[in-house]
């Protein structure tokens, strides 16, 4: 909204906070909407998009951001309905989304999609192995549909953030013994904080980016430089 794009805010839960944010967006002389919709559900997924065409007619950028990393459990540990949830949510529901946008997007030949998946895309997590191997997907997936959107003049991206404090990770930078394990993973030696990934969206969702396709761009302080190796090996 900063950079004046138009903001559909989408929420499943906490719908003050989704109205909030709205107002604040008006506040500063933007324009928002705030939508409600399960992504994991190809119906309530379309008739999101629906009312944004009737709001809008149309969009130019979809940032896929719900995502869940479900109980922690080894693997043989796990119930099959917590790695069916992380799944729906994390790469069932950013394809739908995609797939909503891309239709749009390649029939107007321009737009630009970005997936927002996590260092967890390329770094095992043990205790996370849905929440882990959705991201990995999320990675591939982002580089086929650019390859089937790119003769259209669309880009599809994914971003994918380190440890930054938000909800997600309350339980680990609350905590002074779990946060000092995690700044030990981080090169610049610090948690990020959300407006330093939403910068680096608005740099790929904007011509600053416009030949850049079917990466992801890790937004980590050096997290997946593996930063044990500044020493030994
Ligand atoms: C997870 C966070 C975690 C970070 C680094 C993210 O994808 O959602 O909980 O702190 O990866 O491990």
């Amino acid at each position: 909204a900063g950079a004046g794009a138009k903001v559909a805010i989408n929420y499943v839960v906490h719908p003050e906070s989704a109205a909030a944010l709205v107002k604040e967006i008006e506040g500063r002389g933007g324009a928002a909407l705030a939508l409600s919709a399960d992504v994991s559900d190809a119906g309530a997924v379309a008739a999101m998009f629906d009312q944004i065409d009737r709001q809008w007619g149309g969009l130019d950028i979809l940032v896929n951001n719900a995502g869940i990393d479900g109980p922690r459990a080894r693997g043989w540990e796990a119930e099959v309905e917590a790695w069916q949830k992380v799944i729906a949510v994390n790469l069932t529901g950013a394809f739908l989304c995609a797939r909503q946008a891309l239709r749009r997007m390649t029939a107007q030949k321009s737009g630009v999609v970005i997936n927002i998946s996590s260092v967890h895309e390329i770094i095992a997590w043990s205790g996370y192995s849905a929440y882990a191997a959705s991201k990995a997907a999320v990675g591939m997936m982002t580089k086929t549909l650019a390859q089937e959107a790119a003769p259209y003049g669309v880009r599809v991206l994914s971003a994918g953030p380190g440890a930054v404090r938000t909800p997600i990770n309350r339980a680990v930078w609350s905590d002074p013994a779990s946060l000092q394990d995690l700044l030990e993973k981080i090169p610049l030696g610090r948690i990020g904080e959300a407006p330093e990934i939403a910068r680096m969206i608005v740099v790929l969702a904007s011509d600053v980016a416009s030949y850049v396709t079917g990466r992801t761009i890790y937004i980590d302080g050096g997290m997946t430089d593996y930063p044990e190796f500044a020493h030994g090996g």
